[in-house]
């Protein structure tokens, strides 16, 4: 198998590479938006319609991506998005992706519905990770689990608000996704010719859903995920709840999911620390707008008071660069670094990031900036109108 440095040049070819390694049905659960895929498709042609103005003659010798998140530095402002079921991409997958993201030097957000544990992850690493919380509709397990957090020393908790309910995603429904995995005649044909995934999953112990086991009784009863969503998760959460998070979590919080200036604000006001605008990557509302064209009015709404992130459709250290010139003080990952752990595991995790950052630091070389916090939006091309 040829290591990630020789071939891969681009997040594309480490997609391509998943796709070939994961089995059909975990694969597309990554690489699928809810319904039509408009919006899962609208993010990243949004995000490519961005042009760049070129500077030249520009000291461009002493170039930096380093950045800060939340307080936190970073060797660059992207942060790996929490992906649920991560570990159906690879064993072990979200301990690999938050080795990866440590040793590179960006946050790593722990999904509520991750393979691995909140205990496995900070076993297994030494830089404090975010912890992103579903709500669901039991409370005293959600105090627990936010206790939990809290005692592995997570530096941040993500609140996401976009999924009260599951959007309906078509591709998981024809292939029938169960967790665990139903071995149904075209998995099992599937599964046979991916021989190094089969063994990397016999390796590994964890196969359940480490942070939420004991609160189901039978992980084995998990048979439809849209079923278990629908029966779990806390349908009448409103921005009251946020004041129960904040008295049992002290820290940094963030809100995941805004896509309206106005919620915006609303979160500002119960005191987030910091916004992530995201459609959930297209897989909730379809036909929602591409998170890079809502950017600008919730920058506008509370830019001055918070910190806004972005996230939807990253593929690129150009992508980041687009969505930083627009005002968002960082990214997030979600797909991109999915894509690298399937094709490669950690390292496929790691060359994900060593891409985006050298495209992110190319791309300021080229605009004449040298400083992230350098980048806006006279760094963008506007075509003049007929143009
Ligand atoms: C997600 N996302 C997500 N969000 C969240 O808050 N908790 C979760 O458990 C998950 N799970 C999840 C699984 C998979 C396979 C994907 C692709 C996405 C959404 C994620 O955090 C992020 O918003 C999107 O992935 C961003 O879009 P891109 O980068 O994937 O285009």
């Amino acid at each position: 198998m040829p290591g990630p440095g020789r071939i891969v040049t681009s997040v594309e070819d480490l997609r391509e590479i998943a796709r070939r390694h994961v089995p059909r049905m975990f694969y597309d659960y990554v690489d699928t938006g809810s319904w039509t895929g408009a919006t899962y498709r609208r993010n990243e042609a949004d995000l490519a319609g961005i042009q760049f103005r070129q500077r030249v003659a520009v000291d461009i010798s002493q170039r930096s991506t380093e950045s800060r998140m939340l307080g936190e530095a970073v060797t660059m402002p992207v942060a790996l998005a929490p992906t649920g079921l991560c570990g159906m991409q690879h064993a072990d997958g979200e301990i690999l992706s938050a080795r990866a993201a440590e040793r590179f030097g960006v946050p790593f957000t722990l999904s509520t519905v991750s393979i691995c544990s909140i205990e496995d992850v900070a076993a297994a690493t030494s830089r404090p990770f975010w912890f992103q919380l579903y709500m669901l509709r039991d409370r005293d397990f959600m105090e627990r689990l936010i206790g939990r957090a809290r005692a592995a020393g997570c530096s941040a908790l993500v609140l996401t608000l976009d999924l009260q309910i599951q959007g309906q995603r078509h591709k998981d429904l024809k292939n029938g996704i169960t967790v665990p995995p139903r071995l149904t005649l075209p998995n099992l044909l599937d599964l046979m010719t991916k021989p190094r995934w089969c063994l990397g999953m016999l390796a590994t112990r964890r196969r359940s859903f480490g942070n939420i086991i004991g609160h189901v009784a039978n992980v084995g009863d998990l048979t439809s995920l849209s079923h278990w969503v629908a029966a779990q998760f806390d349908p009448t959460l409103c921005w009251d709840d946020i004041a129960w998070i904040k008295e049992r979590w002290p820290g940094k919080l963030v809100v995941k999911g805004i896509m309206d200036a106005e919620d915006a604000r609303r979160a500002v006001e119960r005191g987030a620390d910091a916004v992530i605008v995201s459609n959930h990557g297209g897989r909730q509302l379809d036909s929602a707008p591409s998170t890079i064209a809502v950017l600008p009015e919730i920058v506008e709404a509370v830019g001055h008071r918070t910190e806004v992130h972005l996230d939807s459709g990253i593929r690129s250290g150009q992508d980041a660069f687009r969505a930083l010139a627009l005002g968002a003080r960082a990214v997030h990952i979600g797909r991109a670094y999915q894509y690298g752990l399937g094709a490669f595991g950690e390292a496929g995790v790691t060359r994900c990031l060593e891409l985006i950052r050298k495209e992110l630091d190319h791309t300021m070389a080229f605009c004449g900036v040298t400083r992230v916090e350098d980048i806006g939006p006279a760094q963008l091309y506007r075509p003049r109108a007929g143009e």
